[in-house]
């Protein structure tokens, strides 16, 4: 039976032998995408394409995208959640529809997998009449013609969710559910955002095994979007063709498709295993923990589930540059480690464990090879937080103790400000309580989850805000900060020296900050220098010109490149200057967009300087 590499392989020549170019996955952490702390879906790079801008690579493009979904930290220790996953991705850029889609989709399940069509069933988008956008009657006969080719019986029904499967393969959801953008149903999206009808492959584990009767949706009828793990979704075809706009959904200039379907859950689906951590992404993590555990996986799968699901998405988020922090992307890092700690404690593991995990899965990865080579320093990173969490948990019981003998009693609320500020948790303010006789107040499990929620509410609607903040609302001026980046970049060369490398860049709509290697504060004369400079490039109104070229002859050529093995062969090159072949101040890979000319930049300010990390200054920049 195939394992990982062999099915990300056999999906990347499949849609290679269909014309699509493979692209690498893009990092976790999205640059100059200030909608969003994390690449959670392969989409998210491709997104300027599929708004209309030109592809080096041409209108058919393919790749195996790394991803992080922060919002299913909690939901991870069931068979099949995960927070890091890969995501297999093809994409039309006004080529192909939906016709050559579900063919191919089909055909590469069916005929290249080898999975048995009768055990898969499909959603299609039910419509939606305040949108004026109908119900997907065309996805609906293509999916009955695919199953008949096969001999598959596929009837249409509605309702699934009220009246169960009812003997059905194709389903009609209504509108919000079979519906995708990034962010999520229409009603959500900001202007400017794109969206369509999406069509969900499921995979059926089986009535007899079980799933539904020993859930607890037994009393509600099961269908394709039930949670009780009998169906897996393994894929989604998204027909990404409308834009929301002031007035309402408007045709995007062309027809997209957008498919991604889950590198772990397919190869889940072929072995005919619903639980997705038996196999081989995470099977060296699980006999790890079974080894210093001394416990068995299937006896403790939640605690062995989060340790390796967390621990996988820690090391390839700090492989990608996130390190632990108590804010931005580095915090779920840390959250990551820090449940991982707890749940090791669960299985009575209390000497560090974690350094180890990096090197594992940098094994694991031999596609991603920058893991493998930077485990030491990985390793360092995760046993440095460890040791730290370890000691707060010291902190957090010497606190309880404190607070206990004056409150007399473990209330939601204390146990919630101890979660909250030590990390130290619920389970263990109970447990300590009784121990010590203490007692607990009457609905101290309702009242702490009901504070909790009050909080991630308060937190969601922050980060809510940040997503219409960005991209909606200041596209241009992000357009502005974006290419005044290169302008900086420059500028500190020019002045401090080429020693200077970019190491990172943040933009909203407010500032841009930008971190590079640098061993000391800049003065106050070198601020100005840099300063001046920028804005003397903005006053000579220089056009900015992209060129497609191969990638050595762009580096050949002076192109800087901010982690250049990640680029593809074909790469865009901007260049800044007057002519782009002798006469230029910037030339940088870069997937775009910017400004035309420099003039339409306006001014620039910088308001902040100081240290990021050893060897790395921190700027920040603003538009006057
Ligand atoms: N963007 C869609 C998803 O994430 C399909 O790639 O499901």
């Amino acid at each position: 039976m195939i394992n990982s590499s062999q099915l990300r392989r056999q999906y990347l020549d499949f849609f290679a032998n269909l014309n699509h170019a493979i692209i690498p996955s893009s990092p976790l952490v999205p640059e100059n995408d200030p909608t969003t702390l994390f690449t959670s879906s392969g989409m998210q790079p491709i997104v300027p394409y599929l708004l209309g801008a030109k592809h080096p690579q041409g209108k058919r493009i393919a790749n195996s995208q790394k991803c992080f979904r922060s919002q299913d930290i909690e939901e991870v220790g069931d068979n099949r959640h995960t927070t890091f996953f890969e995501m297999l991705g093809n994409w039309s850029l006004g080529d192909y529809f939906k016709e050559e889609q579900l063919k191919w989709i089909f055909e590469f399940l069916v005929d290249e997998l080898k999975l048995d069509p009768a055990k898969l069933y499909v959603t299609v988008y039910g419509g939606d009449q305040s949108l004026g956008i109908p119900r997907d009657d065309q996805a609906t006969e293509l999916w009955q013609k695919l199953f008949a080719s096969r001999d598959v019986e596929a009837k249409v029904v509605e309702q699934a969710q009220e009246k169960g499967l009812q003997n059905g393969r194709i389903f009609f959801y209504e509108g919000a559910t079979n519906w995708w953008s990034r962010a999520g149903q229409p009603a959500n999206m900001p202007i400017g955002e794109p969206g369509g009808p999406d069509s969900e492959i499921f995979y059926d584990f089986g009535e007899e095994r079980g799933f539904h009767k020993q859930s607890v949706f037994a009393d509600q009828p099961c269908h394709v979007n039930c949670d009780c793990g009998r169906f897996l979704e393994i894929g989604n075809s998204v027909f990404m063709q409308y834009l929301k706009t002031e007035q309402g959904f408007e045709p995007l200039p062309q027809l997209n498709i957008d498919f991604g379907g889950g590198l772990e859950r397919m190869l889940a689906a072929i072995h005919n295993e619903p639980d997705v951590f038996k196999i081989d992404l995470f099977l060296p993590i699980i006999e790890y923990l079974e080894e210093i555990s001394g416990k068995k996986y299937q006896e403790n799968t939640t605690a062995f589930r989060v340790i390796a699901d967390h621990m996988r998405a820690a090391v390839m988020l700090i492989a990608d540059g996130v390190l632990p922090d108590n804010k931005d992307q580095g915090y779920f890092v840390r959250r990551l480690i820090r449940r991982s700690v707890r749940y090791g404690r669960q299985l009575n593991i209390t000497q560090p464990f974690l350094k180890k995990i990096a090197e594992l899965v940098g094994k694991i990865y031999p596609e991603y090879p920058h893991v493998l080579l930077k485990a030491d320093t990985i390793g360092q990173a995760l046993h440095h937080e460890e040791q730290k969490f370890l000691q707060t948990l010291v902190r957090g019981l010497q606190e309880f103790e404190k607070q206990i003998i004056i409150e007399k009693e473990l209330t939601g609320q204390l146990a919630f400000t101890l979660y909250e500020t030590y990390g130290f948790p619920l389970e263990l303010s109970i447990e300590e309580a009784e121990h010590k006789n203490f007692p607990l107040s009457a609905k101290i499990k309702e009242d702490f989850q009901n504070i909790k929620t009050q909080h991630a509410e308060e937190s969601r609607t922050a980060s809510t805000g940040m997503f219409k903040g960005g991209l909606a609302d200041h596209s241009e001026v992000t357009i502005k900060y974006h290419t005044a980046t290169h302008l900086l970049h420059s500028a500190l060369r020019k002045i401090l020296g080429n020693h200077v490398e970019q190491k990172g860049s943040n933009i909203n709509g407010e500032r841009l900050r930008f971190d590079f290697t640098h061993h000391q504060a800049l003065t106050e004369q070198e601020k100005q220098q840099v300063e001046q400079q920028i804005n003397e490039w903005i006053g000579a109104d220089l056009p900015v010109t992209k060129q497609v070229m191969n990638k050595n002859e762009a580096l050949e050529k002076g192109a800087l490149a901010f982690f250049a093995e990640k680029y593809p062969d074909e790469v865009n090159v901007y260049t800044i200057g007057l002519d782009p072949q002798n006469d230029w101040i910037s030339k940088e890979l870069c997937g775009g967009p910017h400004v035309v000319n420099t003039g339409e930049i306006g001014r620039v300010k910088i308001v902040k300087e100081k240290s990021a990390a050893a060897g790395v200054r921190r700027l920040y920049l603003q538009l006057t």
